[in-house]
């Protein structure tokens, strides 16, 4: 492709550390819309003929039946999908196929097919994000009402309802998807048409081929457009969080399936055994989204640090954006999936939720809130006063609602009868009525909110 000042061919390590053909074959579909959009801009122009151009997007077509067959040949010699589909090309059409590259170079054509590559991978991932959501927010609506343990430092803090508990992850995965479509909203411009890095003598028409490839328009600096890679950078650092809260629900499915908590049960179908333990049941695939989150944030600390010494404009360092995030996006892909299956398949023991969401003295401040409430005193001071609460009942290794109203007069003389109701886990819960707090009424208004919104989205 560029043998004019070369006089031997290259040496084979340079060739190895050069080639990128074992795994940026995964754009062709994109490399080959991308070239006919090309062309077709170059027919319109006049810069090709309208002969050559239907040559070589014919030809175009074959080498994309080719690889979708099977029947590509894909050689480490010509380094790149770029030169592949070419040298393929120039195989069908003959000399007209070097007519394609007019106009254009390397640097715009894998900035244009990895942009078009990154923004399906968005579309994919976000159908899939809309996937675990509904299946969160179907389970939420089942049990608005069950009762668990709600957790700070990991201890009983006060109880919740298990969909509230869920829905916290579908409000986490919705801002994901937010910042998928911002990020997907701030890439779709065109690269194609900036050549090397200055532009081109040719009349190039480069929003004919922004409009042909589904961008917005195209961008509007040359040198920005092949050297820089925020867009993966953004997608990277989106796939970041969006997996670190899958892992943060994958270690609750870990620790809550586990005997000590026993408040799910996944089935055989998402469980595994162990092959010297035969009592054993492990929720491997939530212990794997917990740790592919690992190789995920691994991405983009490695892309930024590619990026960080670069001067404009294109360097081969860019080469090393890819293999990050197509692991990214295939680990982000398989986890959602995952997640989704579990949510789908696990069994909550509601029961056994309900026993523990009354253990650890979760109600106490169901009783500092009464004697706020009913006898006007400051908080800070009721706070005190049940401290004491607890304290007599933790002496007598005995749960809140097990004292009597004379143990708490001991206390505080004023307590009344009503006081020991606020001590029921269904009470505490259903007097949490502010908003986005955990009261069945308002989990259920959520969850139907969510289910109107994301069923509304699937029709859309
Ligand atoms: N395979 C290269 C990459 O992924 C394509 C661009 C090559 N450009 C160049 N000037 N060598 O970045």
């Amino acid at each position: 492709m560029w043998g004019g000042r070369f006089e031997s061919a290259p040496d084979a390590i340079m060739e190895e550390i050069n080639a990128s053909i074992g795994f940026d074959q995964a754009l062709f579909q994109q490399d080959i819309a991308a070239s006919k959009a090309h062309v077709a801009m170059l027919a319109a122009g006049g810069v090709v003929t309208p002969a050559d151009a239907d040559a070589i997007s014919a030809g175009l077509d074959q080498v994309l039946g080719e690889i979708e067959g099977g029947r590509f040949n894909f050689s480490r010699a010509l380094e790149d999908i770029h030169m592949n589909v070419e040298s393929r090309l120039a195989e069908i059409v003959g000399p007209a196929a070097g007519r394609l590259h007019t106009a254009r170079s390397r640097n715009d054509q894998v900035a244009v097919d990895f942009r078009l590559w990154v923004r399906d991978a968005i579309d994919q991932l976000d159908r899939q994000l809309h996937a675990v959501q509904l299946a969160l927010a179907e389970t939420a609506e089942a049990h608005a009402g069950s009762v668990m343990p709600g957790f700070t430092h990991l201890q009983p803090a006060q109880p919740v309802t298990f969909g509230h508990h869920l829905l916290a992850y579908v409000e986490m995965l919705g801002r994901d998807r937010g910042r998928f479509r911002d990020a997907r909203a701030r890439m779709n411009e065109c690269p194609l048409g900036a050549a090397a890095l200055a532009g081109t003598s040719f009349p190039i028409d480069r929003d004919m081929t922004a409009r042909a490839l589904g961008f917005d328009r195209p961008t509007a600096n040359s040198l920005d457009s092949v050297s820089d890679r925020d867009f993966a950078l953004e997608t990277l650092s989106t796939i970041a969080i969006c997996a670190t809260h899958l892992s943060r629900f994958a270690e609750e499915i870990v620790l809550w399936t586990g005997p000590f908590f026993g408040f799910l049960r996944l089935s055989d179908k998402f469980s595994t055994g162990s092959s010297i333990m035969p009592q054993k049941r492990n929720p491997d695939a939530a212990e794997l989204v917990r740790g592919k989150t690992g190789r995920m944030i691994g991405a983009l600390n490695g892309l930024l640090i590619v990026m960080k010494g670069l001067p404009l404009a294109y360097s081969k360092d860019m080469q090393e954006d890819k293999e990050g995030v197509f692991d990214a996006v295939h680990s982000l892909s398989l986890c959602l999936a995952a997640v989704t299956g579990m949510v789908r398949d696990m069994t909550p023991d509601v029961d056994a939720m309900r026993a523990a969401a009354s253990s650890g003295y979760s109600t106490a401040t169901d009783i500092a809130d009464w004697l706020v409430r009913r006898l006007g005193m400051p908080f800070r001071q009721a706070h005190h006063v049940t401290g004491r609460v607890v304290a007599l009942a933790s002496a007598r290794s005995v749960g809140l609602e097990q004292l009597t109203l004379d143990d708490l007069r001991t206390i505080e003389p004023a307590f009344e009868q009503d006081a020991l109701e606020v001590l029921a886990v269904e009470q505490s819960v259903a007097s949490r009525t502010s908003y986005g707090g955990t009261a069945p009424q308002n989990v259920k208004a959520q969850a139907e909110g969510w289910l109107a919104r994301l069923r509304g989205e699937a029709r859309g």
